[in-house]
C-alpha cells in the first residue's frame, strides 16, 4: 500500500458546499472542495498532495496543450443508506488508466497509488457525495504532460490529478443517434481504445453536424470500411435484437467500457444470449426494418444506461419501441448494486 501519510493535506478555508443545490445538479459544472495532485519528475511520482480545488498554472508551451499527451478516467461514488461512500469498480478504472498510459507514453499510475489517492480524497470530500435519486459523485482522474517544450517527444514531467463533481444525469432524455459513415473516430492501430483527449476532440465536429440534424450523438463505424458498428464516443452501444444482446467486441478502436462489461456480465448472469461480434450496418439496418431491434442503449459511466429513441441512417430514422424493459432492468440492478442495496456478487463495490 502507498503510505498515505506521505500525502500532504491542505484543507480549504471555506467549503463551497452550501452553495450547491443537490436536487438540481448539472453534469460536470460544479466541483467539490478538494483535488488530489501529484507530479512526475526525475522518473518518479512525487509531491503527492490534496489541496483546495483551484485553477492550475501552466506554461504556454505545455506539451498537452499542443500535442494532447493526456489520459483520463471517469468513475462514480455513491452514498448508501448508512451514509457510507461506495465507489463502483475503481480498480477497473485504475487498470484501464495503465493501459491508456502505455499507449500514450505516459508513466503509469499504479493501481495501489490510484486507489490510495482516490480513497484519501473521498474521505475528505465525503459530504459532496450526493444521495438524491439518480445522482452521484463523478470522479475524474487525469494525467497530462507538463513539459514546457514545443518539440515532439514524450514529456519528461506530468501531473496526476483527481477532482470530483456531484452530478445528475448526463443525458436527460432518450437519445437520438446517427450512424456515421463519413467521418472516423478511430482506426485499427490507433488510439481509440485509450481514454485520451484527442479521441474526444476528433469527434466534436462530426457530432456537431449530426446535432444540427437533431441527433444527440453518433454511432461510429469502423474507420476502414464504415461497414461495422463501433461505439458512440460518450458510451459503448448495445442492441437487443430478437433474443440476443449484441455489442461490438473491444479492440484497438473501441474503449473497453466498464459499464459495458458490467451490463454483459449481468445479462450473462440472467442467462441471456449475449454476442460480442462485429455487427454490420447492413445487418442492423435489416433488423431495424424488420422491427427486430427491441431495444438499443448506450452504456458508460457518465451516461449510465442511455436509452436510444431513434437511429438515423442514410436519411431514414428508425424509431425504437418506447418500452425498454431490458434497459430499465439493467439500470435498476446496477443502481442497486452501486448503492449496496443488493448483493454485490462480482465484488464491484469498493467501500471507502
Ligand atoms: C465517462 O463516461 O466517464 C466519460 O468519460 C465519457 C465522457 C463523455 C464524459
Amino acid at each position: 500500500m502507498i503510505e498515505t501519510a506521505q500525502f500532504e493535506i491542505k484543507k480549504t478555508d471555506k467549503s463551497r458546499i452550501s452553495e450547491v443545490d443537490f436536487s438540481n445538479i448539472p453534469f460536470g459544472k460544479v466541483y467539490a472542495d478538494h483535488m488530489f495532485v501529484a507530479d512526475f519528475k526525475n522518473g518518479e511520482w512525487q509531491n503527492m498532495r490534496i489541496e483546495p480545488y483551484a485553477d492550475l498554472s501552466i506554461s504556454p508551451a505545455n506539451a498537452t496543450l499542443h500535442y494532447g499527451q493526456s489520459i483520463f478516467e471517469g468513475l462514480k461514488a455513491y452514498k448508501n443508506k448508512e451514509g457510507e461512500i461506495l465507489i463502483f469498480r475503481p480498480e477497473a478504472n485504475a487498470k484501464r488508466m495503465i493501459v491508456s498510459a502505455e499507449r500514450m507514453c505516459i508513466p503509469p499510475v499504479s493501481e495501489e497509488f490510484f486507489m490510495s489517492a482516490l480513497s484519501e480524497l473521498l474521505k475528505l470530500d465525503s459530504a459532496w457525495v450526493p444521495n438524491e435519486p439518480n445522482t452521484s459523485l463523478y470522479i475524474r482522474p487525469v494525467v497530462f504532460a507538463d513539459d514546457p517544450y514545443v518539440g515532439i517527444r514524450p514529456s519528461e514531467t506530468y501531473k496526476f490529478l483527481i477532482f470530483t463533481a456531484p452530478v445528475g444525469a448526463y443525458y436527460s432524455e432518450p437519445v437520438n443517434v446517427k450512424i456515421e459513415t463519413k467521418y472516423t473516430r478511430a482506426v485499427a492501430g490507433g488510439v481509440g481504445y485509450a481514454k485520451t483527449a484527442g479521441n474526444y476532440a476528433a469527434s466534436l465536429y462530426p457530432a456537431l453536424q449530426a446535432q444540427k440534424e437533431g441527433y444527440h450523438q453518433l454511432i461510429w463505424t469502423d474507420g476502414q470500411t464504415h461497414e461495422f458498428i463501433e461505439e458512440a464516443g460518450t458510451m459503448n452501444l448495445l442492441f437487443y435484437i430478437n433474443d440476443t444482446l449484441v455489442t461490438a467486441p473491444t479492440g484497438d478502436s473501441i474503449l473497453d467500457g466498464i459499464t459495458r462489461d458490467s451490463v454483459l456480465t449481468l445479462a450473462r448472469d440472467w442467462g441471456m444470449k449475449v454476442e460480442e461480434k462485429r455487427l454490420s450496418v447492413k445487418e442492423l439496418e435489416e433488423a431495424l426494418k424488420k422491427g427486430e431491434v427491441k431495444e438499443a442503449f448506450g452504456a458508460g459511466t457518465a451516461a449510465t444506461i442511455a436509452k436510444i429513441h431513434k437511429i438515423g441512417y442514410n436519411g431514414t430514422d428508425y424509431v425504437l419501441p418506447e418500452e425498454k424493459p431490458l434497459a430499465d432492468k439493467l439500470f435498476a440492478t446496477l443502481d442497486k448494486i452501486k448503492l449496496g442495496e443488493i448483493e454485490d456478487t462480482h465484488g464491484w463495490v469498493y467501500k471507502v
